[in-house]
């Protein structure tokens, strides 16, 4: 839709520069002032003649009128009608045909990817969880909603890193060592994985409760002292750590490949540990550093923010300290044009705090620096905790629905062939799909039926509805070249959905907000439905008509195709 808006822009700014020479008006802006009407019936695009009174000294319903006049030349432009100072504009169904089918076959897995992206670099830094933990339903906010944005950064021509910044050092693991040295067992661990290291992590932190009751706190003080082993390199401490890491990633791994994520780096937070004193010094040199209490603080009262804290008393760092050095490595390592952070945003006032320290540090990039936020995940209303067991670990929440869409096909199509495939792309897409339907900013309450809904808008319909457009190709056998005219309003609607792709990319890109793309492949899906239930596509009688739906049907195949993986979807051709 973006050249058809170019298009029609261009003749209305000959229009108005013809009529009044000296008009300021561009191109661009009379392109950013048309909008989709909210009825339909009033048009496809509309544009609002109120900014035009100014520059031609006439009444918008009278520019609304002359313009209508003058727009039939155009050969995008259907027919053009004046309503109260707006010009509507129907588009021209044979030019819809030939230029958008045309464009998709033309540019093929390119098709939709605006080409903003060329020799620029974007860092990205999602999923990160603190090693150890389990992989909950919290984290796949920042997983999903991280790694369709790396996908959309690509397909816009963005050179991507994904980071990993595994949440690999601090005292949890001082407390993990008492707990394993205490309780643990090497067997019982190699055997369960990081299921055991969680176990042995609540019973540490619940004995360390426990102890703070009764005003003890020992165990509290043997994890500091084991961690500040760590910090010194104590042989046992890290060859534990290590192995601990280990056990965590080759569980998060599963659930990546089921995702089908990859990451470019896992520099988890240990990797800067040498790198934070050179910041330090850097805030001391530029005399940012106050001393409060025995801590070292950036004081930010000026900016209405609390201070950030860069050490705490005993001289040890805290996790702006690390952000701020490991942004520094990473400008240096990737020269990155953006650097992007997916967090839960509880994290907010932490990204703001240390973005301003490295804005006062002197760093010049400071700007490129962007914090992705999304809203809290509960269950069933309550707030997600690892303790008292208020958690849906990643794991299990998607073979659960594995095991639905397996039922499923069980029931309706037992000899589907790539069974155990399809039954996880579907599924695990089905949870995705259901995450990333919404503002990332919407708060989630999460409930594992509505997860598990397959009914109306959702992963499997998209899925179900890309597969029926592989079926009725691979039934057509060869794409026919172009041919035929539309004769169906449905047709003429789906083509209009089809031309919006790449707006929907660059909204996406400059909102962060993959729902957008969710939005659309539901758009492209129900659109085609409808052509599919209102036209005959293979039994069409005439010949031209049915090479034309043939080519409509290839064409949408190819925009569901570009689509699903930049929300993380995988496609199922048969199911
Ligand atoms: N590990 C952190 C957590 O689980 C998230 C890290 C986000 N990235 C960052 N550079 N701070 O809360």
């Amino acid at each position: 839709m973006l050249f058809i808006k170019s298009q029609i822009a261009n003749k209305i700014e000959q229009i108005v520069k013809s009529i009044n020479p000296q008009s300021q008006l561009s191109s661009e802006e009379i392109k950013n002032l048309l909008e989709y009407p909210p009825d339909p019936g009033m048009g496809d695009l509309s544009f609002p003649c109120f900014k035009l009174s100014r520059e031609l000294r006439r009444s918008p319903v009278q520019i609304a009128q002359q313009l209508s006049q003058m727009l039939s030349d155009v050969p995008c432009v259907g027919s053009a009608e004046a309503v109260n100072g707006y010009l509507n504009l129907k588009l021209s169904d044979a030019f819809l045909k030939d230029y958008v089918i045309e464009s998709i076959f033309e540019k093929k897995d390119q098709y939709g990817a605006p080409d903003i992206g060329k020799g620029k670099t974007v860092v990205l830094d999602y999923s990160s969880p603190n090693v150890a933990k389990p992989f909950h339903i919290g984290h796949l906010g920042t997983t999903v909603i991280g790694h369709s944005l790396k996908k959309v950064h690509e397909f816009a021509g963005y050179k991507c890193v994904g980071i990993n910044y595994l949440g690999d050092w601090g005292t949890q693991f001082g407390k993990l060592i008492v707990a394993y040295k205490k309780w643990g067992d090497r067997e019982t661990i190699k055997a369960g994985g990081v299921d055991e290291l969680v176990k042995l992590y609540v019973r540490i932190n619940n004995e360390i409760s426990k102890e703070e009751e009764s005003g003890s706190s020992e165990l509290a003080a043997m994890a500091r002292q084991e961690f500040h082993k760590m910090e010194l390199q104590d042989e046992e401490n890290i060859s534990l750590w290590k192995w601990f890491v280990q056990i965590s990633l080759d569980e998060y791994q599963k659930t990546y490949k089921q995702l089908d994520i990859t990451f470019d780096s896992y520099k988890g937070e240990s990797f800067y540990t040498d790198k934070m004193p050179a910041q330090v010094e850097k805030l001391r040199e530029k005399g940012l550093l106050k001393i409060d209490n025995g801590a070292s603080i950036v004081d930010l009262s000026a900016y209405d923010m609390p201070p950030c804290l860069i050490l705490k008393s005993d001289g040890s760092t805290l996790y702006p300290t690390r952000d701020i050095a490991a942004a520094v490595y990473r400008k240096n390592e990737y020269a990155f044009d953006k650097a992007i952070y997916v967090t839960a945003a509880s994290q907010c006032l932490h990204f703001q705090q240390w973005f301003k320290v490295v804005e006062l540090m002197g760093y010049p990039w400071y700007g490129e620096l962007v914090h992705v936020p999304y809203g809290t995940v509960s269950i069933n209303g309550a707030k997600l905790a690892t303790r008292t067991g208020n958690v849906i670990l990643l794991r299990d929440l998607f073979a659960a629905a594995i095991e639905k869409v397996n039922e499923i096909i069980e029931e309706k199509n037992p000899n589907l062939p790539n069974r155990a495939e399809t039954a996880e792309a579907i599924g695990v897409g089905a949870i995705v799909f259901y995450y990333l339907s919404n503002s990332r900013m919407k708060d989630i309450n999460f409930q594992m039926e509505d997860a598990l809904s397959f009914d109306g808008n959702t992963g499997p319909y998209v899925q179900y509805t890309y597969a029926r457009t592989c079926t009725l190709l691979e039934k057509a056998g060869k794409i026919p070249g172009n041919s035929g005219t539309v004769t169906d309003e449905s047709e003429s609607t789906l083509l209009k959905v089809l031309s919006r792709f790449e707006e929907k990319v660059l909204a996406t890109l400059s909102d962060y907000e993959p729902y957008y793309i969710t939005r659309y492949i539901l758009e492209v899906a129900t659109a085609f439905n409808r052509f599919y239930h209102n036209c005959a596509i293979l039994s069409a009688e005439d010949k031209n008509v049915r090479d034309f739906r043939i080519r409509l049907t290839a064409a949408v195949n190819q925009v569901l195709s570009n689509a699903f993986p930049l929300i993380c979807l995988r496609k199922t051709e048969k199911v």
